[in-house]
């Protein structure tokens, strides 16, 4: 009987080495990012022949996010702005604090779903994913640094030239090749695991709608899908919802951009996804709920040439609708992506 027995031995030591191999794989963030189009999604505009992800850029960028090396005095990184449980933007405060504690005038994005992005910023600034870093970087509010100084200090770090051997092939650090893994660890942040998603895809007859969500979802496709357009729950364009404007922040939007009277007050339409977790809302994060954003679209929109033809008669919804409409949107919640270990801080 004796070779059941080592045999049983045997089969215990390889599931328990599988167990400590996989919970260790978890443990240190290494599971892979493959990037995907889920299904029915349109073709992502992020250009992955120019700047391909890989494991190693990937992480490299994940490394250069929690890094605050890219400020200035090396006290605030990406993360700083951008913490993953609230889809990478800040709720603790309306408009973004930077270096030294000074405020910029607008609520910092949410980062996610990055490939589908036709422009960035709420104004719509920037063109492409690797330029967006820049912005931050070398702006005097939020990291007040310089590319050159980035580089330098990166070029003094033994381990962060053997990342961007690892990521880039070559052993001299460059300014795009600092920017290219941002944007390859930025566009990895992919959240399409949400209640609505697997509703929308059937997966399983357990995961149904309750009523009141079947009805907020109806009074969405209503009121709001024109813009907020799924399955991005963005169509990506510019509107003017009818916000007052704050006289000390003065922020016209995307006319400060085209410099056109017609954008004024017009901003980018953010994705709803993850929505409940990402208060405040709006582009100064003037809302701290998402009653007081409905309100808005009820009540509180103001009249004026470019407000958005689709706002110009308020929403009519009672106060039960409304309870339904946010019991929707809370199904946009991506609790996966929001606690994935694999766009933690890994110590290197
Ligand atoms: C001081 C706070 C702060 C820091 C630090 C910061 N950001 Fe931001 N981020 C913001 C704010 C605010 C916006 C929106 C700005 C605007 O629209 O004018 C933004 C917007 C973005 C966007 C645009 C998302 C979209 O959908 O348009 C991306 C991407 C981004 N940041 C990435 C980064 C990266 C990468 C870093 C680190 C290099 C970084 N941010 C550092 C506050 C910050
Ligand atoms: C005409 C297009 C349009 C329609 C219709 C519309 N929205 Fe919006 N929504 C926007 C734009 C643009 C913004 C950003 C405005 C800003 O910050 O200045 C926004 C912002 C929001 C925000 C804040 C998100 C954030 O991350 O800050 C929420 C929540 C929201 N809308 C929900 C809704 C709901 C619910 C409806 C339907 C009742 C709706 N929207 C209808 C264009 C629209």
């Amino acid at each position: 009987m004796g070779i059941p027995k080592t045999l049983l031995l045997v089969i215990a030591v390889i599931t328990f080495s599988v167990i400590i191999i996989s919970f260790s794989v978890r443990q240190t963030g290494d599971g892979e990012v493959v990037f995907s189009v889920p299904k029915g999604w349109p073709k992502p505009a992020y250009n992955f022949k120019i700047n391909p992800v890989t494991q190693d850029g990937f992480k490299l960028g994940r490394r250069l996010f929690f890094d605050p090396v890219l400020s200035r005095d090396s006290s605030i990184s990406c993360n700083s702005c951008h913490t993953q449980f609230s889809a990478f933007t800040h709720v603790d405060h309306p408009v973004s604090h930077g270096i030294n504690g000074l405020k910029g005038t607008r609520n910092a994005s949410t980062i996610f779903n990055m490939a589908w992005n036709t422009s960035f910023m709420w104004d719509g600034r920037v063109k492409t994913l690797a330029e967006q870093p820049v912005n931050p970087i070398t702006n005097p509010v939020e990291m007040d640094n310089t590319m050159e100084n980035i580089v330098s200090k990166l070029n003094q770090s033994a381990t962060y030239k053997e990342d961007f051997k690892k990521a880039f092939g070559n052993t001299t650090i460059s300014s795009q090749q600092v920017l290219n893994a941002l944007a390859q660890f930025l566009v990895s942040l992919q959240s399409y695991n949400t209640k609505y998603d697997k509703v929308i895809a059937q997966k399983s007859k357990d995961i149904r709608f309750t009523e009141d969500e079947k009805e907020g979802l109806q009074i969405f496709r209503n009121h709001c899908a024109q813009c907020h357009k799924e399955p991005l729950f963005t169509d990506n364009r510019f509107k003017n919802i009818g916000l007052t404007v704050i006289p000390f922040y003065n922020d016209y939007g995307r006319m400060l951009i085209t410099h056109d009277p017609k954008d004024s007050l017009l901003f980018r339409v953010p994705s709803l996804r993850n929505v409940a977790a990402s208060y405040p809302y709006m582009h100064d994060g003037r809302f701290n709920t998402l009653e007081e954003v409905i309100d808005h679209y009820r009540s509180g929109v103001v009249q004026s040439p470019t407000l958005a033809p689709e706002l110009r008669q308020p929403l009519i919804i009672d106060n039960k609708q409304k309870a339904q409409l946010i019991a929707f949107l809370n199904t946009l919640t991506d609790d996966e992506f929001l606690y994935d270990l694999r766009f933690r801080n890994w110590v290197r």
